[in-house]
């Protein structure tokens, strides 16, 4: 770190960020650990289990994130994984989930409570939180309520609230209209950063519909390494700060050279087709999973 005065000053304007000039000392703080001196953002989430149990390749989560932690800038995990398998010296800033209470195996995945409380989220020194949001299913207020209610609590102690636009089982929501209202929805509520789904058509209207930075998630794993690149690829070029990457990470063959081929078109700017043969290149070392 550096000590002299200019760099401070240069960084006196951070977070980079859509709607952040006037918050308090503690969130530009937070914020500002989420999202880099470029704007940018790469997350890694491990919280499915909340919901899917032990997903695949997330069986043991300590053993699946450790070689990826070098290209992440955060971790969205539940507290119950952030005890089990996360080491509280980690210096990489982390994002509670806070939601759950259901399962695929329930009535609806949209039925959601909040279950941490605020002196949890402290305990946890967590950097942000995050909660879903199930716009147009049964469960929408009960979920939108959570959201304001999160908000409510966390904001008095400089908190970032990460909003999930979820869509459960219902994956053909993915939509630009759809993901663009409940984007919409969830920044107007109080959430600092949306988190949604990309869509190939029209992405830039969910971008541009949303006062506050947009992530964009991966879903279900894709066919190829490749599709996934120029997904994100895309969605930053309309408008996207960065992602939140689970199943379409630690369940490729090549975990690692994933994350340092994402990290390359998110921070460094390379295109698809460059990114793709860095991937290539990583996986003949990478001892990968088969
Ligand atoms: C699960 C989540 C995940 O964090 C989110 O869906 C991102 O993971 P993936 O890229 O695997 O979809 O919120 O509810």
């Amino acid at each position: 770190m550096s000590c002299d005065p200019c760099s401070i000053s240069e960084t006196a304007s951070y977070p980079p960020i859509k709607g952040a000039d006037h918050l308090g000392w503690g969130m530009k703080n937070r914020l500002s650990r989420l999202i880099g001196p470029d704007g940018r953002c790469f997350y890694l989430p491990i919280d499915h289990g909340y919901f899917l149990g032990p997903t695949r390749c997330l069986e043991r989560p300590g053993e699946t994130i450790a070689p990826l932690l070098p290209y992440a800038d955060a971790l969205f995990v539940t507290r119950g994984v952030l005890r089990s398998a996360i080491p509280p010296a980690i210096s990489m800033p982390i994002i509670l989930r806070v939601s759950g209470g259901t399962s695929v195996t329930g009535h609806d995945l949209a039925d959601e409570a909040l279950v941490a409380s605020i002196d949890e989220v402290i305990r946890c020194n967590a950097s942000a939180v995050g909660v879903s949001v199930f716009v147009g299913s049964d469960y929408e207020k009960q979920t939108l309520k959570n959201l304001a209610d999160i908000v409510d609590l966390c904001e008095p102690f400089g908190i970032p609230v990460m909003a999930v636009t979820a869509v459960g089982k219902e994956l053909e929501r993915r939509t630009a209209k759809y993901l663009a209202l409940a984007c919409r929805i969830a920044a107007e509520l109080g959430a600092r950063v949306v988190k949604t789904y990309y869509a190939a058509d029209d992405f830039e209207k969910v971008t541009e519909g949303c006062p506050v930075p947009v992530v964009m998630a991966g879903g279900p794993k894709c066919e190829t390494h490749r599709e996934v690149l120029d997904f994100v690829h895309d969605g930053l070029q309309k408008g996207a700060i960065g992602v939140n990457l689970g199943r379409n990470v630690w369940q490729d063959a090549y975990p690692a050279a994933m994350m340092r081929a994402l990290r390359s078109v998110i921070h460094e700017g390379l295109a698809p087709d460059q990114a793709s043969e860095l991937y290539t290149e990583l996986a003949h070392s990478e001892k990968g999973r088969v």
